[in-house]
């Protein structure tokens, strides 16, 4: 069994660096036609052209619906309809509960969580019409376990687990598939802050001894879009590791 994607067409929330480029990259490999969307144009448009022929680059804030309207038809008119959707998008505004302010509290809601919401609303309605359709929401282990200086990215998160539970019931019968991927702790900008100590510490409770790739990460998503996965929905799929089991 091998995995072929050709003639699919996939968005890729947050494609533009990290986790996501490595997405964008192994779904483009597998012969899909991919879709990156960032919000620094530069950076989305540099990281289509690795791609090669066949991207896309759009630029969009996930939080902003009309933004995602606007974004989704650049990609349709570029590339087509939707097939697989891949809400990557993330950022993480840190702080202990008494010290974190509303709008920290909202723009991680907003872009987490919201985000997610915009983009899976506006392409399932194509996809349950063609029968067929992937989406993956990239949650992470915080949403499971919780983690203190984080319960905004925390709630956005599990609320992400939430999300995909439901709309994977609401969408079965239209085979519109829809899972979860909860990383652990990936090698990217956004933990490129923890000190040498931290990053030493977190090691240590991770049983396969290191810290993750975005392409560990990118072969769980390659998986679930694929027909090998055909009959997995409402899933959350731990790539960590061995650190939360
Ligand atoms: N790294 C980890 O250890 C880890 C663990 C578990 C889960 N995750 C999740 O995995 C996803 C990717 O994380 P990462 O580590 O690759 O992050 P990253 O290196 O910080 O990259 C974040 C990506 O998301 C985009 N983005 C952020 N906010 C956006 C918004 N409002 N609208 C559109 N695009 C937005 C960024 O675009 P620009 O470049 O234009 O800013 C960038 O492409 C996130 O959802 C994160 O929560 C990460």
């Amino acid at each position: 069994m091998t995995i072929d994607l050709a003639g699919r067409v996939a968005l890729v929330t947050g494609g533009s660096r990290g986790i996501g480029q490595a997405i964008a990259a192994a779904l483009s490999g597998a012969g899909a036609k991919v879709a990156v969307l960032g919000r620094d144009a530069a950076r989305a448009e540099a990281a289509a052209q690795a791609l090669g022929a066949g991207s896309l680059a759009v630029t969009a804030d996930v939080a902003d619906a009309a933004q995602v309207t606007a974004a989704l038809e650049r990609v349709e008119q570029g590339l087509g309809p939707v097939d697989i959707l891949v809400n990557n998008a993330g950022l993480t505004k840190d702080g202990l509960l008494a010290r974190m302010s509303g709008d920290d509290w909202d723009a991680v809601l907003d872009a987490n969580l919201k985000g997610a919401f915009l983009l899976t609303k506006a392409v399932t309605r194509g996809m349950m019409k063609r029968r067929w359709g992937r989406v993956i929401n990239i949650t992470s282990v915080v949403g499971v376990r919780g983690n203190p200086g984080q319960a905004n990215y925390a709630a956005s998160k599990a609320g992400l687990i939430g999300f995909t539970k439901s709309v994977a019931r609401e969408l079965a019968s239209r085979n519109v598939l829809v899972n979860a991927i909860a990383p652990g702790f990936i090698d990217t900008d956004m933990t490129r802050a923890l000190s040498e100590a931290q990053r030493e510490a977190l090691i240590g409770q991770i049983p396969l001894g290191r810290l993750g790739r975005g392409a560990d990460v990118a072969g769980a998503v390659l998986f679930l879009a694929s027909d090998l996965a055909d009959y997995i929905t409402g899933h959350v799929l731990v790539v960590d590791g061995g650190m939360v089991m």
